[in-house]
This record gives structure tokens, C-alpha cells and sequence, in this order.
């Protein structure tokens, strides 16, 4: 009984850091990216040229944007500033990305 408790803790709290980062993603992309890419499940982006965050992650699987994120993403990005994240925050950024792969 105590390992089955324990074990749905563990599976719940997971699940709840989770969400929390996915939010926090979410605000370092508002704070970063959205004035280019459109960053939710709908909308254009507001600069033509910048693909869709949906887009890019059916092109990427967001784990792979991982260490871009952190080492500064400038896969070819000539009118987009470089950024460099914690790794912290690459995860949550991470997180809010696969939290739109449609899966
Ligand atoms: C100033 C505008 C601008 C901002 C801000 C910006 N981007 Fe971009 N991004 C672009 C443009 C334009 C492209 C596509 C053209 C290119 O690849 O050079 C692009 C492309 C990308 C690509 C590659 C997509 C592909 O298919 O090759 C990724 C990944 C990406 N951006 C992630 C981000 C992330 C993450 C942020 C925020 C941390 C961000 N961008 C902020 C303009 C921007």
C-alpha cells in the first residue's frame, strides 16, 4: 500500500512540475519569440518569414532544439537576434514546444 502511494505521488508531482514548466516556457517564448513566430495552435506569425512554432516542431522534434537553445540558437536565423538559455529554461522552453506536437 505504501509503494502504491507512493508511487502515485511520484507519477503526480511529475506531472504537475510538468505543467509548470510548460507555463514557464510559455512565458520565455511570449518574452522572446513572439513578436516573430506565432507561438500557439493558431494564428500567423507576426513576421511572415518566421515559421509557426507548431510548424517548426513537426520539423524538429522539440528535444532536438535542446542544446541549440543553450549553446544560442542561430540555426540560419539572419533577422533573429541569438539567445542563449539556461538549461532551465531550455527544458521549460522544451516542454512548451512538445506541448504542441499534436500527438
Ligand atoms: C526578430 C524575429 C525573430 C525572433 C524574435 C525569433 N525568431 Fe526564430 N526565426 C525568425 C525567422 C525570420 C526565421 C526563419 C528564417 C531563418 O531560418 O533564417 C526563424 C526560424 C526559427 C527556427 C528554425 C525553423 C526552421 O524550420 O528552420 C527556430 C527553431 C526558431 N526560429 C526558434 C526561435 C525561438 C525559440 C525564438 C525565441 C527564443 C525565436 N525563434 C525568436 C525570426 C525570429
Amino acid at each position: 500500500m505504501r509503494i502504491i502511494l507512493s508511487l502515485f505521488l511520484l507519477v503526480f508531482t511529475s506531472s504537475l512540475s510538468r505543467a509548470d514548466d510548460i507555463a514557464a516556457g510559455r512565458k520565455l517564448v511570449e518574452a522572446n519569440c513572439s513578436r516573430c513566430h506565432a507561438i500557439g495552435m493558431e494564428g500567423g506569425s507576426p513576421l511572415a518569414k518566421a515559421p509557426p512554432f507548431r510548424e517548426v516542431v513537426t520539423r524538429y522534434p522539440p528535444d532536438s532544439l535542446g542544446e541549440a537553445l543553450v549553446e544560442g540558437i542561430v540555426t540560419g536565423h539572419n533577422e533573429m537576434p541569438e539567445f542563449v538559455f539556461t538549461a532551465d529554461q531550455a527544458s521549460e522552453i522544451i516542454a512548451y514546444l512538445d506541448s504542441l506536437v499534436t500527438k
